[in-house]
């Protein structure tokens, strides 16, 4: 496993991040352990989560993946793992119970750190750009947190280049901690969104990548045939999105990473991940898992870096410039 700074912050965090948005929605409590017991045995120290995750399931109300998280951390020594949790959607009823007014931040960030069951919080991330409340409110907000000593770095999630860019002069000429990671929506099959700006901007900036969705929600791994209907458990029965993706140009592109995992002894998941990991630019993908399987198969991407020529073939089927 290789350790990689996370952009010009002196944080080492593992090659692939563990997300943990499965917890308490995919994945019950004891699946949830042994997938993060499975990744931190092979070598991942950083993971992922959300306030809000999963509070889309019937019955929870939010928190569930972090409690499940504080839950394993007991225990187990706090300094050797990257915590990442993230604020900005609805955790309570009325009009402050979502957001990044420093309102919201200030009672969301002292939850989170209760249901992690830990004093600090490694990086915590706005989920999404909240255009009522002004950048400098949620930034100051976010530099007390860092001051106080609750959250050691920030960074943003699902931010355009533009924001991303204000909000790092914002930081810079009223002196306060800036944004040292982005994590935005990237795999080989929704390229535009971050390489079109976001991705020069953090090359220029020395800002940490961590994508998520790296295997398209599943697609990329293969299980999703032309005519079969979704494998049973699968995320596709609720998932529009996924369904979506498919189209006739993303089983080819699947076709494909098979072809060229087969000459490598890869799977399409692991050459999905590999064309990620030969990015300079990305720190560390955050893979989701639902099965322990599905970890050990992802941790079989480790140190896999793909050739010019594989590069180049994968690109060119999913390219954006016309
Ligand atoms: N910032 C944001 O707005 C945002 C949004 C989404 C996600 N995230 C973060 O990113 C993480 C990963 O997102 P994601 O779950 O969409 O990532 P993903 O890695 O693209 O998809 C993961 C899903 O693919 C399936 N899968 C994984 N490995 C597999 C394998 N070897 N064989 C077959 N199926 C496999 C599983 O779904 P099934 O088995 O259930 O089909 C799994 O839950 C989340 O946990 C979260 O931390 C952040």
């Amino acid at each position: 496993m290789e350790y990689r700074t996370l952009g010009r912050t002196g944080l080492k965090v593992s090659e692939l991040c563990l997300g943990t948005m499965t917890f308490g929605w995919s994945a019950d409590e004891k699946t949830s352990f042994d997938i993060m017991s499975a990744a931190f045995d092979g070598g991942i120290n950083f993971f992922d989560t959300a306030d809000i995750y999963s509070r889309w399931v019937e019955g929870n109300s939010g928190g569930e993946s972090e409690t499940i998280i504080g839950k394993w951390l007991a225990g187990r020594p706090r300094h050797q793992v990257v915590i990442a949790s993230k604020v900005r959607g609805r955790m309570w009823d009325g009009p402050n119970g979502e957001g990044l007014s420093r309102v919201h931040i200030m009672k969301a960030v002292e939850d989170s750190l209760k249901r992690l069951n830990t004093d600090y919080i490694d990086l915590y991330q706005v989920h999404w750009p909240d255009w009522e409340t002004p950048l400098d409110e949620t930034l100051r907000a976010l530099d007390d947190l860092v001051r106080q000593g609750k959250v050691r770095y920030i960074g943003a999630s699902n931010y355009p280049a533009w924001l991303l860019c204000k909000s790092l002069w914002i930081s810079d000429v009223n002196g306060l901690v800036r944004f040292e990671c982005l994590q935005p929506h990237y795999n080989l099959l929704h390229r535009a969104e971050f390489e079109r700006e976001l991705q020069p901007l953090c090359r220029d900036q020395e800002i940490g990548v961590i994508p998520y969705s790296p295997l398209a929600r599943g697609f990329l791994t293969g299980k999703y045939r032309r005519d079969h209907t979704p494998p049973p458990n699968s995320r596709a029965k609720q998932d529009t999105q996924l369904r979506q993706m498919m189209t006739e140009r993303n089983f080819a592109v699947v076709d494909k990473l098979i072809e060229l995992g087969n000459a490598r002894g890869k799977t399409p998941a692991q050459m999905a991940l590999g064309w990620l990991l030969t990015n300079p630019v990305i720190t560390s993908p955050i893979i989701g898992a639902r099965t322990v399987e599905q970890v050990h198969e992802s941790l079989g991407a480790v140190g896999l870096r793909l050739s010019d020529e594989e590069m180049a073939i994968l690109d060119e089927m999913t390219s954006w410039e016309e």
